[in-house]
């Protein structure tokens, strides 16, 4: 079996978590870093975050680099006063995993990733779900190397359904939308995970009650996703919607996506995702926009993956 090489860019928050539990658990997908940005929470702890998570699970032997630390038309972060409430003051789920012992590596997260794109070229799936920032720098320094990348999906927008940022913004394109905008206006193809496919998958406390008695790994997985599932939409009974493990899924898994609308993006001002209208005759449409999920296939498939590697754990 050829594994999927994956890079998974993350602001790491309790979904971006979920996210990484997910890559690690997937017998078909092989991690060869986690770089780290901006978004939930600031950047050194997005990295800690995902340096927990790894050591949670003993994968300490996949690295975590640092990339932007702001928006391009901000000079520094400031974390949005929704943050702390739906992914908790540490950003995952308030649950105290200790001090990492590893650090993050040295080298940057645009060179490794640009670095991974020339060695492994169609073979790499590079997934971003938090702002853009990254990407666009990534794009800035070496388009030619991007464009080798056998798949990149970001998780970001709404198209047909309101924002979570604001009635027309979605929080990873809404937070850097200059970079946003470059990233849809550049050459590169690209797979684009919406509110309206994420807020179809929404899992809920019962669905994940059994990690609880499965040792530390499952207690704490539990015990992040539990703030997470309570907190980000309309209470327990609503859950929470599964954005960023459904952008890794679907890397892997394209056909987990039930309906794909091709266009090509831009984003407004108020940071809304919506079809270019420069664009709108052009032929070749470099954006495929998930609409619509399988979400029971793809709820069972997360389970029983995590799950077991919780108990590997
Ligand atoms: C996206 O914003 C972040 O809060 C989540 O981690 C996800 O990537 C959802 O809009
Ligand atoms: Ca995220």
């Amino acid at each position: 079996m050829t594994k999927t090489k994956m890079i998974i860019d993350c602001d790491t928050g309790v979904d971006d978590a979920l996210a990484i539990a997910y890559i690690l658990a997937d017998p078909q997908i092989e991690v060869l870093g986690i770089t780290a940005t901006y978004g939930n929470i600031d950047l050194h702890s997005a990295a800690r975050n995902s340096l927990s998570i790894l050591e949670l699970f003993h994968r300490e032997d996949v690295g975590v680099y640092k990339g932007a630390e702001h928006a391009y038309d901000k000079t520094s972060y400031v974390r949005g006063n929704k943050s702390p409430l739906i992914h908790g003051e540490n950003g995952i789920g308030n649950v105290d995993l200790g001090s990492p012992k590893k650090q993050p590596n040295k080298e940057n997260a645009v060179d490794f990733i640009i670095d991974s794109a020339k060695r492994y070229k169609e073979d790499l799936h590079l997934v971003f779900v938090g702002p853009l920032t990254d990407l666009a720098d990534c794009i800035r320094k070496d388009l030619e190397a991007m464009k080798l990348c056998g798949d990149i999906t970001i998780m970001g927008g709404a198209l047909t359904v309101k924002g979570n940022k604001s009635v027309y913004a979605e929080a990873n394109i809404c937070s850097d939308p200059s970079a946003a905008k470059e990233v849809f206006a550049s050459p590169l193809h690209l797979s684009v995970i919406p509110l309206d496919a994420t807020l179809k998958t929404l899992f809920k406390v019962s669905d994940i009650r059994s990690w609880k008695d499965l040792g530390f790994a499952g207690r704490s997985l539990y015990e992040i996703a539990r703030f997470y599932y309570v907190h980000e939409l309309g209470g327990e009974e609503t859950g929470g919607a599964m954005h960023d493990p459904l952008a890794a899924y679907a890397s892997k898994d394209p056909s987990i996506i039930t309906n794909w609308f091709p266009c090509n993006l831009t984003v407004e001002e108020n940071g809304r995702t919506i079809g270019s209208f420069e664009e709108l005759n052009l032929k070749e449409k470099r954006h495929r926009v998930a609409l619509d999920v399988d979400a029971k296939r793809f709820s069972d498939d997360y389970i029983s993956s995590v799950s077991e590697l919780i108990k590997r754990s």
